[in-house]
């Protein structure tokens, strides 16, 4: 036997010979040894005569890849074998953090291939139809190795994005109550009627498939080997098949029609990346009440981005009669100055919580003091945390509004400053004011825009 072992990780696909790739068999054919997991190896049986067979039990994941390891250092042949595909959710991860905490390199004798195979995700959705054909993400609902807080941010981020969503080790005999949480988490942003689907072993003997909703996920029947597909809020089930339209009527009035008024085929759509601020200000335009947080709301955008398209507008041609100028963030302290003298001021303050708190200040109460921004006077003092700051802007809206937005990170409001009206009106001398800070902050903006083309 050579001295030069090998390793192949090997994914066999969901669990029939029909689904598992050439070179998995091959690799199995090439192998001196096989290690898996005892299902795992019924499961591939057939390709066994002659091998050397390492079963081990389902929590000896680590045992596998240091056997696998010390087998190829022997000069063997080695396949490690998963279900699906090796590297999701598999043993690829664990045995080069092994290999590599045991000095194992890329360039050193013992050779490691790795074998893709289809995973449970692609497998069970071909049963049901075709539910990720759009944006989607697996979440491993396991807490046996990531703690439960990081799981719930991943269900909250994905059910917040609309992603079609594939729960993998939904449910154990002990492990019942996390796809119940799953379920509540996502049903703040799904409707009930969601569809889900629920596969279990697909591809194997005992497969089993049910169709639900959202509502009715965590009474179904789930185990150790379901897969759970749920829907994003285009998915739709017809004549038994989980669809998730891939868009095209965005574009097309019907799948084999025209391309609709203002997109054009093989481009992005008009509400694509350089587009869609355009569709903002024309959507402002074309119905002149709409109020900023109904745009943001339309347009599922955080309010920092409305701003930037108002700021987009051409020269006299604003949206809706609103105009926005950014303030460097590097000039913010020296702009933050004139506002100094305004007067009075409405200060609206978003805590992370969701609360919001409307205060009546004088412009000289709102000072920085470095990291933090404060509004203090003898009622309360306000610290805003001026790291969280991401962008700044002017806003103005013919004679009815006057202000300074700021925006995190996420282009969230994080607090704004208006000019106060009295009797209906602005001060003349804070308006001129507010006007000429203005200016300048438009002029600079002109030089920049000048110098970067
Ligand atoms: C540790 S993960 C392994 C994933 C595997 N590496 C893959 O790519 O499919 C185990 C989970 O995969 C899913 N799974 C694996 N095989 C499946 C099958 N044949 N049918 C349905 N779900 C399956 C189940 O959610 C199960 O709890």
């Amino acid at each position: 036997m050579s001295n030069n072992g090998k390793i192949f990780l090997v994914g066999f696909g969901p669990g029939s010979k029909e689904h598992m790739t050439q070179r998995a068999r091959e690799a199995i054919a090439e192998s001196n040894v096989v290690i898996g997991y005892s299902t795992y190896i019924k499961l591939v049986k057939d390709l066994l005569d002659d091998k050397e067979v390492v079963r081990k039990g389902m929590t000896e994941e680590i045992d596998r890849c240091i056997e696998a390891y010390d087998q190829a250092k022997q000069g063997k042949v080695v396949s490690l074998i998963s279900s699906g595909d090796i590297g999701v959710y598999g043993m690829a991860g664990p045995t080069y953090e092994v290999l590599l905490q045991a000095g194992w390199t890329p360039q050193s004798d013992i050779e490691v291939e790795i074998v893709p195979g289809t995973t449970a995700l692609s497998a069970c959705a071909s049963l049901v139809g075709a539910p990720l054909t759009h944006d989607f993400c697996s979440i491993s609902l396991s807490d046996l190795l990531t703690p439960w807080p990081s799981i719930a941010k991943r269900l909250d981020a994905a059910g917040d994005s609309d992603f079609v969503v594939a729960l993998y080790n939904p449910k154990s005999g002990r492990r019942t109550q996390q796809i119940v949480e799953a379920q509540r988490i996502l049903l703040q942003y799904r409707k009930p009627e969601t569809p889900v689907a629920i596969i279990k072993s697909a591809y194997r003997d005992l497969q089993d498939i049910q169709m639900t909703t959202l509502d009715k996920m965590s009474d179904q029947k789930i185990g150790m080997l379901s897969t759970v597909l749920i829907g994003n809020s285009t998915t739709f089930v017809q004549e038994g098949l989980m669809i998730t339209p891939r868009g095209y009527a965005n574009k097309y009035d019907k799948l084999t029609g025209e391309t609709k008024d203002g997109e054009k085929a093989g481009r992005s759509l008009s509400m694509g990346l350089l587009g869609w601020k355009d569709c903002v200000r024309k959507y402002m335009n074309d119905s002149q009440n709409h109020s900023l947080k109904d745009v943001a709301r339309h347009f599922d955008a955080p309010m920092g981005e409305i701003i930037s398209a108002i700021s987009e507008a051409n020269e006299g041609q604003a949206a809706a009669g609103y105009e926005a100028v950014p303030i460097p963030l590097e000039n913010i302290a020296a702009v933050l100055d004139t506002t100094a003298d305004w007067g009075l001021l409405r200060a609206i303050v978003r805590a992370e919580g969701g609360a919001i708190s409307e205060l009546m200040i004088n412009s000289g109460e709102f000072t920085q003091r470095g990291d933090w921004l404060n509004i203090e006077n003898e009622h309360f003092h306000l610290h805003i945390d001026s790291s969280q700051l991401s962008s700044a802007w002017f806003v103005r809206h013919t004679d009815k509004l006057r202000g300074v937005q700021f925006f995190n990170k996420k282009n969230e409001t994080l607090f704004n400053l208006a000019l106060i009206k009295i009797d209906g009106k602005f001060d003349k001398n804070i308006d001129e004011k507010f006007n000429r800070a203005w200016n300048e902050l438009d002029l600079n903006e002109k030089q920049v825009k000048v110098v970067n083309e």
